[in-house]
């Protein structure tokens, strides 16, 4: 597929810190965009990055008919560690699944998953120099959707944009891998059982900035968030999907429940622990278990998984008050392994032996 390119006549390349690049501070030259208008997706273009019209009756800005994927590219490096002039994208093919399946809970049209992954790849070639090289740094790709008519009567858009806009990206957290403090809410809830929780709906993260920002102004980085029926069944992070060590087994919560995102980052973790040959199960979990565990010391790890965030150690959880230090707060022995074990298949093709990353040439 070739898309029509219109080219950024001044470079945002010079405006950014290299040494610091942080997460999703930074974007690169061009956008892809392509509207749905008439019942059709149209063909799509790459554009500027920049500024958008729109007009104050844009029907998402009312009533938040958006969803979004969250994905990384790499340069593939050679046994030297220098980039050979090809780039990967890890599991491109799951994230446009999501987004067709946001994009279904939502009333948004389904968008061909061949045509999402062309219109990355071709982004990412004209944008190359903006793909960083060191090991744990990206190019972190943002596909979202959102309806486009101007309304405001409450109904979904017979318009569409699709777009997707790209950012060097260092580590999600600014410390890195250093374990982080997390609140286990018990007031606040992020998504119930019927609603959107399984998609990634903009409305999900909205509902978390609340209690999110409580928390940090309490010193964590971010909230747990228990089922939002009963408060007692671990859901997720908003920002990653939660995985417990319990004595020796990794336990995290099962997608069944409805309410939780079925993460990439997730499904790749679950499959390479298994061929690890550690025990993995997806269950409910009453967060009571995750006190009982660590009042018997057999909780030894807790770890978050997701696209931005890779791999992040947990090294409290504060529930109720109470605040239960994990492994010393350090990085543990799984939690370490398994960073250790993405980052190794999405920078080398060698290690990549189930076939994840699609790579492509610059
Ligand atoms: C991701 O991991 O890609 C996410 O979308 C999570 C967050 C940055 C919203």
């Amino acid at each position: 597929m070739k898309f029509p390119i219109t080219r950024n006549p001044n470079t945002r390349f010079d405006s950014i810190d290299w040494n610091k690049l942080g997460f999703g501070v930074y974007f690169s030259d061009h956008i892809f965009i392509s509207k749905y208008k008439d019942g059709n997706w149209d063909g799509g273009q790459i554009l500027p990055y920049g500024p958008m019209e729109f007009e104050p009756a844009l029907c998402t800005f009312h009533y938040a008919q958006s969803c979004f994927e969250g994905l990384k590219t790499f340069h593939c490096l050679d046994k030297s560690g220098k980039p050979t002039g090809y780039a990967n994208l890890f599991r491109p093919d799951k994230n446009a699944a999501r987004l067709n399946l946001s994009g279904e809970r939502l009333c948004i049209p389904n968008l061909d998953i061949d045509f999402q992954i062309e219109a990355m790849k071709e982004l990412v070639k004209i944008d190359q120099k903006f793909i960083p090289s060191k090991r744990g740094e990206s190019l972190y790709l943002r596909p979202f959707i959102f309806g486009s008519s101007n309304f405001l009567g409450v109904q979904a858009s017979a318009e569409y944009n699709f777009i997707i806009c790209t950012s060097p990206v260092s580590s999600y957290y600014a410390n890195g891998l250093e374990p982080i403090k997390i609140l286990v809410s018990d007031k606040y809830v992020r998504a119930v059982r019927g609603g959107l929780g399984f998609t990634k709906a903009a409305a999900n993260y909205a509902a978390s900035l609340y209690g999110g920002k409580k928390a940090k102004e309490e010193g964590f980085s971010q909230v747990l968030w228990l089922d939002g029926v009963e408060l007692k069944y671990v859901d997720e992070v908003g920002a990653m999907n939660i995985m417990f060590v319990i004595d020796g087994e990794i336990v995290t919560p099962t997608l069944e429940q409805g309410s939780i995102l079925g993460g990439v980052t997730r499904m790749s973790v679950i499959e390479l622990a298994k061929d690890m040959g550690l025990k993995v199960s997806e269950r409910r979990i009453a967060f009571e278990e995750v006190v009982e565990a660590h009042e018997a010391g057999k909780l030894t790890e807790c770890f978050g998984t997701g696209t931005a965030a890779i791999i992040s150690p947990v090294g409290q959880l504060t529930y109720k008050g109470v605040d239960m230090i994990i492994n010393n707060s350090q990085i543990g022995p799984i939690s370490q392994k398994l960073y250790d074990a993405i980052l190794d298949i999405q920078y080398s093709e060698e290690q990549d032996k189930r076939n994840w990353t699609v790579k492509f040439k610059l």
